[in-house]
Parts: structure tokens; C-alpha cells; sequence
């Protein structure tokens, strides 16, 4: 087959715009031909959780699935009676880009808080926290922080740490999305068990996809005191892949060595560069127009563009409106972004916002 899309063309649209790593599409081909037990029975799936186990230390439970959604609906499900209420970011991917699959699906109620940054807090989850043993409300049984946030933000191991203190305190338990992960170890600079087990979270959704992938998240059970009925929940959730070694393949070749770490550490420096060169353009006043809606602590950069302008920046690269009544706009990086297409862009983004 010849590629059907221009090879060369990336956009600041989605760190899920991108391949596959080349290291991942190895795996892929290494885990190839004869036949493997299916259903994760095999040998793939037994290394990956040593793998995990290495990263999260012994008594973690590991459940290789197709995508982040799933992972959030199954995860959050083992944790949770039919009865239980979520209290969540209300820009939480499960509460605004799930399609109500963890109310329709898991069929949990989400209880969503606003928040300036996309980060509860203590003081934010006590706003939906209450009404234990009133028969008329959905339970608050379990929190769920995004890491790093939907908004680019991440939470420091403290911060993790006073939710999950807090969340246990009143007999709720913790969940991470996990989607970026390992953005979030790579800008904190800390092990991924730092701010995940050795924080208190109970079920982690660990993402792969947004991280070089070419599908597959995995639900990582932290504290199985926390859930409950994974081995049967996945299947039941359309989650279970028969040849999944395909899946566990892949976050070897991610997490046996460092590459987790250098693809995300790299999308981070990309969004730190573009941040940096249009906040030095602000400052100098070669740039006017633009500004910042969020910190740049992850992949992510979010700013505010006057009318017209992304539209026009639109035209070469792509990238989505997060909140067109303000102009917020959302500029993503990922392992594939290049210092040439932050270059590209910074240079357009100046053009555009000098014409007006
Ligand atoms: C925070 C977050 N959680 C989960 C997901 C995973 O979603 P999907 O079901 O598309 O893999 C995403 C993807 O955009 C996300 O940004």
C-alpha cells in the first residue's frame, strides 16, 4: 500500500494525532507469527507484569485494555456498588469526552466540581462529598484525578497525597486517569510510584496510546483492597483483547527501559519551547494579542487568540478551539513533535497575530 496522507505533516491538534514510535512497531513485529495462548494468557502479558511490577512494586495488578475510556469505565466500575457516585474535575475526560459511558455504561453518577486549573482539592471534593447514608443521594464512594490534567496542569505528590488522605479519610476511594502519565513523571522528574501507589491512588488507568502506542491502556490495580471483579468486568465492558500480547508487546518495548520517559520528556520540552519563545515574544512586545490561559506544565499549551486568527493558523496546522466564546485554543505536543514544527509554528503563530 502507499501512504494515503502527506508523511511530513503534523499538526498541535492531539497527542493521539500521531504513529506509532518506531521502537513500538518493532515490538509489534518481534511479537509476531506462531501462535501465543489468546486472552492474555500469554508470554507477552506474563512479562508485562514483572514490567509493571518493576515500576509499581510487587501485588500490582495489571489489565491490558483497548483504549483510556475503557480503561476509566472498568476501572472506575470494579471500585464502586451500582450505587456509588464519582466526584471528578468537571473537565475530567470521564465527566466531558466519554460519551456518559461511565453513567451509561458503569453506570456510576459522576458528581462534577468546578475547578480553576482542571485539579481538585481537598477543599473542591468536599463540595460533593456528603450526603453518606441518605438514601436519595448517589453515594460519593470514590474520587477521580486526572494526571496530568486536561487542562496541561499536573499534580505535585503532595497534592496527590492530600486527596487520597482525604478521599480515605471519608471512605472514598482514589482513581487516576492516567492518560499522560508519564508526562506527568517526566515534569515532575519523580518515579511513576511516587505520586500513584506511594500516594494513596487505588486504580490507576495507565495510558499508552497518547505516549507512542499504536493502541492499549492498561487498569492497574494499586491497592486490591480497591476492586474488585477486573477479570470479569473487562470481558463484560468489551475490553478483552484476544491477541493481546499485541497490546502487552507494546508497553514492554514502552517501559522495559526509559522510552516512556524520553517520549514524554521530549512532547514536555516541545510545549516548554513553544511556551517560552511566544512568552518572550509577549514580553519583548514583538508579539501582541496573545495570551496564556494555563501554566505549561506538561504537553499541553493553552492560550487565548484574538478572533479570526486561529482559523487563518488553522489553514497549516491543526489544532482545536477549547473554548471559542474566550478564543481559548489548545496546542498539544507529542513524542513526534520536532523543534522544526515548533519553529514553523512559532513563526506562523507571529505572522498571523501581526496581521490582525
Ligand atoms: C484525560 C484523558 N483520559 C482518557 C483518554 C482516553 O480516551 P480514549 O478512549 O480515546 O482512548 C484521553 C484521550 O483523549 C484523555 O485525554
Amino acid at each position: 500500500m502507499t501512504p494515503l496522507h502527506d508523511l511530513h505533516s503534523r499538526g498541535f491538534a492531539s497527542d493521539n494525532y500521531s504513529g506509532i514510535h518506531p521502537e513500538i512497531l518493532d515490538a509489534i513485529v518481534e511479537a509476531n507469527g506462531a501462535h501465543q495462548i489468546a486472552y492474555g494468557e500469554d508470554v507477552y502479558t506474563a512479562r508485562l507484569h514483572e514490567v509493571f511490577a518493576s515500576h509499581f512494586g510487587e501485588g500490582v495488578e495489571a489489565f491490558p485494555v483497548f483504549n483510556g475510556t475503557g480503561a476509566n469505565v472498568i476501572g472506575l466500575q470494579s471500585m464502586l456498588p451500582r450505587w456509588g457516585a464519582v466526584i471528578c474535575a468537571s473537565t475530567a475526560h470521564i465527566n466531558t469526552d466519554e460519551a456518559g459511558a461511565p453513567e451509561r455504561v458503569a453506570g456510576l453518577k459522576l458528581l462534577p466540581v468546578s475547578t480553576p486549573n482542571g485539579k481538585l482539592t481537598p477543599e473542591l471534593i468536599d463540595q460533593e462529598a456528603w450526603g453518606w447514608g441518605d438514601e436519595h443521594r448517589a453515594q460519593p464512594l470514590a474520587v477521580s484525578i486526572t494526571q496530568t490534567t486536561e487542562l496541561g496542569t499536573a499534580y505535585t505528590v503532595d497534592e496527590v497525597r492530600a486527596i487520597a488522605d482525604h478521599a480515605h479519610e471519608r471512605g472514598m476511594k482514589l482513581h487516576m486517569d492516567g492518560a499522560r502519565i508519564s508526562n506527568a513523571a517526566a515534569t515532575l522528574g519523580v518515579p511513576l510510584r511516587a505520586f500513584t501507589r506511594d500516594a494513596g491512588v487505588d486504580v490507576l488507568s495507565f495510558g499508552g496510546t497518547k505516549n507512542g502506542l499504536m493502541l492499549g491502556e492498561c487498569v492497574l490495580v494499586l491497592n486490591p483492597e480497591a476492586s474488585t471483579g477486573l477479570t470479569y468486568l473487562r470481558k463484560l465492558n468489551m475490553q478483552l483483547a484476544s491477541k493481546m500480547r499485541f497490546v502487552s508487546a507494546q508497553f514492554i518495548a514502552l517501559l522495559e527501559g526509559d522510552l516512556w520517559l524520553q517520549n514524554a520528556g521530549h512532547a514536555n520540552a516541545m510545549a516548554a519551547k513553544l511556551r517560552a519563545a511566544l512568552e518572550q515574544g509577549v514580553t519583548d512586545a514583538s508579539i501582541t494579542g496573545l495570551s496564556f490561559s494555563q501554566p505549561t506544565e506538561s504537553n499541553a499549551v493553552f492560550a487565548i487568540l484574538p478572533p479570526g486568527v486561529a482559523d487563518r493558523l488553522r489553514e497549516s496546522f491543526r489544532f482545536y478551539d477549547w473554548n471559542p466564546a474566550t478564543g481559548e485554543v489548545r496546542w498539544m505536543c507529542g513524542f513526534d513533535t520536532t523543534e522544526d514544527d515548533i519553529d514553523a509554528f512559532i513563526a506562523a503563530v507571529k505572522q498571523e497575530l501581526a496581521a490582525g
